[in-house]
């Protein structure tokens, strides 16, 4: 692969600490000997990330990488935010753990500031904290189970609700198959894709007519009666898939119709990454029964969360609910802060307005480069298919891991995803700036034009 000239990126006033700690092939070495073959690891030739400063990463030879994946949307408010860093290390310095079994003002005091993020009218103001979105995700199935008394669940196909035995079996994407059924009780509907499937972006029923697939599951699957249905806004690891206008209204009715409840996903789309409202679902104009979160609540920290109404809440105090670490001090100071920073400092609004500058960029690309079939998303989640031929919609798998790994080389790590693995997958730390999109574009650009020859 021929690398070409990297155009610069938009200065920058941070200096690397020296690196001195083992070279990327000894710690390649000891990777490929001590953890399990199963972790992923992006990139043919793998990058190794030793720091991180807002929107930008350094390798080990001090080379900055413009950050557009933040961690898999993990990093919303940036690496090492020093007001995020500062709360972590007062409280790091004053107690670290204990755990729910004892009073400790942060977790009281962090639920309070979540619960004041919905909306008033949704009831959902009382949080459960975990340490991940797989386990949100598993104590939102128990939670639904059992207030409702029923077992069957509905989920999306190209869904990803992470990866313990329960989440494995809502998610469905081929490369995350579990190598053993976990999904018993989970039935997948219809993925409403309006660039595949068979509603198009120009259809304005859309919505209701995918929704229609899960009136067939609930009719044709299960007893009529059921648990849940989970979905994600936008699908994220799917590739950025966007519901249809309309979709969730059609779809929550017919699942209340069933006896379930309504859980969004928002591990991804939460905390204003959508740009337009602070909370995934709240595009949709529909409120779920239970919100699950994870990832930005942190800006890195593994935590998590549930959050649901009071008389679903409720249906858990008959059982013990106990996790050791969700919810704990260190880990509340870093959502707290981060939060602060989300709803103080305009952080949606940059969402929207920075996400828009993007996709203006991406759509120039498009109307230059014949591969990018699909540019779509909202806010800073936003996602790029490419295709071989813009009418067959053949995947381009190859092109885009080329341009993935070029791009890599140029000084930008983004993501890839969707069933096919042809989806650029952009979603950078949400401080990133109009100089850094334009360096992004310039970049994918060049990736673009090379992988074309
Ligand atoms: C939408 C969604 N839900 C759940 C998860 C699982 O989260 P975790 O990896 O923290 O368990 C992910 C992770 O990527 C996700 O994207």
């Amino acid at each position: 692969m021929t690398i070409q000239t990297a155009p610069p990126l938009p200065s920058y006033d941070h200096t690397p600490a020296p690196y001195t700690g083992p070279s990327r092939d000894e710690t390649l070495a000891m990777r490929q000997e001590f953890l399990s073959p199963a972790i992923l690891m992006y990139y043919k030739d793998p990058v190794m990330i030793v720091e991180g400063s807002m929107q930008y990463l350094f390798d080990e030879t001090g080379k900055r990488y413009l950050d557009g994946f933040a961690g898999i949307v993990t990093v919303s408010v940036g690496h090492c935010h020093p007001k995020v860093i500062e709360a972590i290390r007062e409280q790091n310095e004053r107690f670290q753990h204990t755990t729910t079994i004892y009073l400790h003002p942060n977790i009281a005091q962090y639920a309070k500031k979540l619960a004041s993020t919905f909306p008033k009218a949704s009831g959902l103001s009382v949080c459960y904290f975990t340490n991940s979105g797989s386990e949100s995700n598993d104590l939102a199935l128990l939670m639904a189970r059992a207030f409702t008394g029923n077992y069957d669940i509905l989920a999306l196909r190209n869904a990803y609700h992470g990866m313990s035995p329960s989440a494995m079996g809502l998610t469905a994407l081929n490369t995350w198959k579990s190598p053993v059924p976990q999904g018993f009780g989970v039935h997948h509907a219809k993925c409403p894709d309006m660039y595949r499937g068979p509603f198009g972006y120009d259809d304005s029923d859309a919505g209701a007519k995918y929704a229609a697939d899960v009136d067939e599951v609930i009719r044709f699957s299960t007893t009529g009666q059921v648990a849940a249905f989970i979905a994600e806004p936008i699908q994220g690891v799917g590739g950025t898939v966007e519901l249809p206008d309309g979709y969730l209204k059609h779809v929550y009715k017919s699942v209340r119709a069933a006896g379930g409840l309504c859980i969004s996903d928002e591990v991804q789309t939460g905390f204003g990454r959508t740009g337009t409202k602070f909370w995934g679902f709240e595009n949709q104009g529909v409120t779920p029964d239970i919100v699950t979160m994870a990832k930005g609540m942190g800006n890195g920290a593994p935590c998590g969360a549930v959050v649901t109404r009071a008389d679903i809440a409720q249906s858990m105090a008959q059982r013990l609910h106990f996790n050791t670490f969700g919810g704990n001090p260190v880990s509340m100071a870093q959502c707290d802060a981060t939060l602060d920073i989300i709803l103080n400092e305009n952080i949606q609004q940059r969402a929207h307005d920075i996400g828009g500058y993007l996709m203006d960029g991406l759509r120039d690309l498009q109307s230059r480069h014949n591969a990018i079939g699909d540019v779509r998303g909202k806010g800073l989640m936003l996602g790029v298919e490419l295709v071989e031929d813009r009418i067959t919609k053949a995947p381009a798998s190859a092109m885009c891991a080329d341009v993935f790994e070029r791009a890599k080389n140029l000084g930008l790590l983004i993501g890839k995803g969707g069933l096919y693995g042809n989806v650029l997958r952009i979603k950078p730390p949400m401080c990133i700036t109009r100089e850094d999109v334009e360096f992004m574009i310039r970049v994918l650009d060049i990736a673009f034009t090379e992988a074309a020859k």
